[in-house]
């Protein structure tokens, strides 16, 4: 309520849109790296000393405890939330800013979630949060909602929504880094790709690379309100471990569930 009663989006603003656990760090350094790959070296990047999560903020947390003033902030703003589109406040689409969403295989998701809650709740088995998950009970609420909101709205508004999938991005990342920085208006130059710039970010922004570096492995990060291990942002970087976790006719459940929701969108996992 205080982010729709107090945000201010502009048109430049640039908003990175996930269901929880759907690969929002590493959307989240991609963006930040292709904004301000003029402003520093590969070898002195912020990234190689900070969380992706402490170079782009979440709303939610940024509005959460107090009314930040984002008004500071220079142009284009970096920014992240995983609210549903419904939740948004309406200024955000009629200011016309862009959207990156990013989405991944449910089974995935629900595995790494109980992971990840796990530090928190370690009463909780795999079945329980899987049933509470089907039954649509989840951070952002049911992910099929939340994923068929943004799909909607990428293809009403496909030059201001931009909807992607972790498992294209991990079969794909140079192809979709190029994408990510047209969408965003910021196309890599001939003289970019010939210095090899899409694979750099690529090769910074991966699982392997994030997750090694001192600031994502030791201490803890305070997100909104919650005292988390650096660590517990990276876990496996994955396609397909749900299999290792759940049995396979969970994963048929899970199918079958988002499916059913998904019907005549044109949209499939
Ligand atoms: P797993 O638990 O399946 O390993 P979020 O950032 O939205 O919280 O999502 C966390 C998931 O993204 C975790 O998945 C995590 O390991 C994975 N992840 C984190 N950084 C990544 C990266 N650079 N590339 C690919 N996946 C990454």
């Amino acid at each position: 309520m205080a982010l729709q009663d107090h945000f201010k989006p502009r048109p430049s603003d640039l908003i990175l849109v996930t269901p929880p656990k759907s690969g929002t760090t590493w959307l989240k350094a991609l963006l930040f790296a292709i904004m301000n790959r003029t402003k520093y070296t590969f070898a002195q990047h912020p990234l190689l000393t900070r969380n992706p999560h402490e170079c782009v903020p979440f709303l939610e947390i940024l509005f959460r405890d107090q009314i930040s003033d984002l008004e500071a902030i220079p142009p284009p703003r970096l920014l992240a939330t995983h609210l549903p589109y419904s939740i948004l406040p309406t200024s955000v689409a009629d200011c016309g800013c862009r959207l990156v969403y990013l989405c991944r295989d449910p089974k995935d998701v629900v595995v790494s979630l109980w992971h990840f809650a796990r530090k928190d709740r370690p009463d909780m088995g795999l079945s329980e949060a899987f049933e509470l998950f089907c039954d649509g009970v989840s951070l952002s609420g049911p992910i099929w909602d939340h994923i068929l909101e943004y799909w909607r709205e990428s293809l009403r508004r496909s030059e201001k929504v931009l909807f992607l999938k972790y498992e294209e991005m991990m079969a794909e990342p140079v192809g979709n880094v190029r994408r990510l920085a047209e969408f965003v208006g910021r196309p890599f130059s001939e003289e970019e790709e010939k210095d090899g710039v899409v694979e750099e970010i690529v090769q910074l922004c991966r699982f392997e690379k994030l997750s090694s570096m001192e600031v994502n492995k030791k201490g803890a990060y305070e997100l909104g309100g919650l005292t988390l291990p650096r660590e517990s942002f990276f876990r496996k970087g994955k396609v397909g471990d749900w299999a290792n976790h759940m049995s396979r006719e969970m994963g048929e459940k899970l199918d079958r569930i988002v499916q059913e929701k998904m019907a005549g969108s044109g949209l499939s996992f």
